[in-house]
């Protein structure tokens, strides 16, 4: 089991502050959401914050990318410091194409689904993959309600792999508090990202405890 705090939820102010905190307080990636206000209304990170967060921080730089043409992109994020780098299967329709070029740049390969696009659509690319994102909401903004539905692509997720004895971990966003990571965990998810349950508090590493807790 990994906790994931995404920094959207951070103080953009005091990022290495929020980035050590959370590092100190036990969590295993630090999830970078990069949107574009194309493919998402929302505007947020590019190749330069993932370079200025790489030198202060030791954990994987999980970075989800939510942007239109994803390969004119993929190599800057390679180069700036991403360890894993997550592709919506929506933004390309190549992305059998897209994930090869991020495996040729020696970073994880991430493969991401939005809710209302089926598993089947990612299915021929899964042996390729090391991390398979389920959104939970529908991306662009933090602090959004988990929607249940989703749950069953988890629990198909865990079933193809162990039949074709595939590798990938599964990891889940959006609406990631306690009693959702708990149900995400039953249906086989590995990766439990959250960005307003961790960030919104006053005490983010309290948080990641109870997240812990919960999943333990
Ligand atoms: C949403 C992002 C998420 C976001 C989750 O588009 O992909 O990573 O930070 O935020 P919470 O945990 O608040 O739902
Ligand atoms: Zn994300």
């Amino acid at each position: 089991m990994k906790i994931a705090p995404s920094i959207l939820s951070a103080d953009f102010a005091n990022l290495q502050k929020e980035v050590e905190l959370v590092e100190k307080g036990g969590a295993d990636y630090i999830h970078v959401d990069v949107m574009d206000g194309q493919f998402v209304p929302n505007i947020t990170f590019g190749p330069n914050i993932v370079q200025a967060l790489r030198p202060i921080t030791k954990l994987p730089l999980d970075v989800h990318l939510m942007i239109v043409d994803p390969e004119k992109y993929i190599p800057a994020f390679a180069k700036a410091g991403a360890d894993i780098l997550t592709v919506h299967v929506e933004t390309t329709p190549h992305i059998h194409r897209a994930l090869q070029m991020i495996k040729g740049l020696g970073v994880k390969v991430g493969v991401v689904i939005n809710p209302g696009t089926p598993v089947s659509m990612i299915k021929h690319v899964l042996p390729m993959t090391d991390q398979v994102l389920v959104m939970t909401v529908n991306p662009g903004f933090g602090g959004q309600n988990f929607i249940e539905e989703m749950v069953e692509k988890m629990a198909e997720l865990t079933e193809l792999r162990t039949k074709n004895n595939w590798h990938y971990l599964i990891e889940v966003d959006g609406g990631i508090v306690p009693e959702t990571a708990k149900i995400c965990q039953k249906a086989g998810a590995d990766i439990f990202v959250a960005g307003s349950f961790i960030y919104d508090s006053k005490n983010p590493v309290e948080q990641i405890e109870k997240l812990k807790e919960a999943l333990n």
